[in-house]
């Protein structure tokens, strides 16, 4: 599908033509129509409006509140403003259906008229929408969602990635583990993109490392239901340990169920770093503790730039009432220095696309992960990716970083992913 602009405009017939995002089309096609249309250009004056997508129900709720806090943490530090212009954001809730959140995104786009859109936390989503921003020509700004085809096949000059790829902590984490965790692991995953990518970034660098890969489970997304099933096929495997990917709610009922069926302490679990943040350590509990995992971030991190994050994070107050820094919220923070940073190289002049481009693709600055440097070639973040143990510390329980494997960008392609 491919939509061409005229003057910053779409006419009617192209803006209805747009229903197909990415496969999703019925829920789409009828949300403006009888509007004018709409102008989905930019210029240089009037108030920066950004579309923030972020989910604030369901089982990312959580993590979509973090990244927004973190977002306007970033945003006041600059006195709300970015090439000399005001910034007005405009929420929607990315839910975690595609088809819903596409229509968020044209309804930011279109009715909105927002100059660019921040947000994202599925891969699914992520995906969905890819060919909307690609084909319309806007600049979306990804803060979580990891889709690793973003970064590779489906790389758009319009789509910068602020967060990660699913295979920045996984592929790391395989050789790691083992050499450090053991020879035989389970993987247990939900069943979508986000899962998959984990499954084949693990699975390349722990299978040449000598491991073996016992079983892959795919459990249903976005919710599991009944875990009893998933947790008795671990404990019939008998792995060495198991290796997960699960967050915000998903990732609570994962390790409770863990716990409850009488697995911790008897068969580790690891993973990617999400099912053990600071989001949701602390419903975890001493059920966390031990726990090894792979993540770009770490609530302990000694560098100044965290330390006054987290300090000034712990100030904030969000709306469910949740208190502290995760690695969602440094997520949201960077993508908001991104945005200024870019903004201010084109003076706010929205209008100056190449520019706009080469100021997002160079993009280097202090970060609480370490450091913030976008990769020009893949548009997605080079990340310093640490590996972890969920400890006690000061009587409270946070991840400790064990050792830190040094930056790690995307391949770009799917050369280092079992297939
Ligand atoms: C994703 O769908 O890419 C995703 C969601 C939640 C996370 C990480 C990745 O914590």
């Amino acid at each position: 599908m491919s939509v061409e602009r005229q003057k910053g405009t779409i006419s009617r017939r192209q803006f209805l033509q747009l229903g197909a995002v990415g496969g999703v089309v019925a829920a789409t096609g009828s949300l403006l129509a009888g509007c004018a249309a709409p102008n989905i250009g930019g210029g240089a004056s009037g108030p920066l409006k950004i579309g923030v997508l972020l989910p604030y129900s369901d089982i990312y709720a959580a993590l979509g509140e973090s990244i927004t806090e973190g977002m306007r943490m970033y945003f006041e530090s600059v006195d709300n403003r970015a090439g000399g212009r005001p910034i007005e954001l405009i929420t929607e809730d990315e839910g975690t259906a595609p088809d819903a959140a596409a229509q968020k995104a044209r309804k930011l786009v279109e009715q909105d008229q927002v100059d660019l859109v921040a947000g994202i936390v599925s891969s699914g989503v992520a995906a969905a929408l890819r060919d909307y921003f690609h084909d319309n020509q806007k600049f979306l700004i990804i803060a979580n969602a990891g889709a690793n085809a973003l970064t590779r096949a489906a790389k758009s000059p319009y789509i910068f990635r602020a967060s990660f790829t699913n295979w920045q902590p996984n592929w790391p984490m395989g050789s790691w583990a083992a050499a450090n965790l053991g020879r035989r692991a389970f993987i247990s995953v939900p069943d979508y993109g986000a899962g998959k990518d984990t499954i084949s970034a693990f699975t390349h660098s722990f299978t040449a490392a000598g491991g073996e890969i016992v079983k892959v489970q795919l459990t249903p997304f976005p919710n599991i239901g009944d875990p009893a099933p998933f947790l008795a096929e671990i404990q019939a495997a008998a792995p060495d340990f198991v290796y997960s990917f699960y967050s915000g709610a998903a990732a609570v009922t994962f390790v409770k169920a863990y716990s409850d069926f009488g697995l911790t302490g008897s068969i580790p679990l690891a993973g990617s770093g999400f099912m053990v943040e600071q989001d949701v350590l602390p419903s975890h509990g001493s059920s966390a503790l031990g726990i090894k995992s792979a993540l770009h971030w770490a609530l302990t991190l000694d560098n100044a730039e965290n330390q006054a994050f987290v300090a000034a994070f712990a100030q904030r107050e969000l709306p469910s009432g949740n208190k502290g820094a995760n690695v969602f919220a440094v997520q949201g923070y960077d993508t908001a220095r991104l945005i200024v940073e870019a903004l201010n190289a084109v003076e706010g002049d929205m209008s100056r696309t190449d520019d706009l481009i080469g100021a997002f693709g160079s993009a280097a600055f202090p970060s609480p992960r370490g450091a913030f440097k976008m990769d020009s070639t893949t548009h997605n973040v080079i990340n310093p990716i640490y590996i972890r143990e969920v400890q006690e510390v000061n009587g409270t329980i946070a991840n400790v970083v064990l050792t830190s494997v040094g930056e790690v960008p995307d391949p770009g392609d799917n050369s280092k992913d079992a297939v």
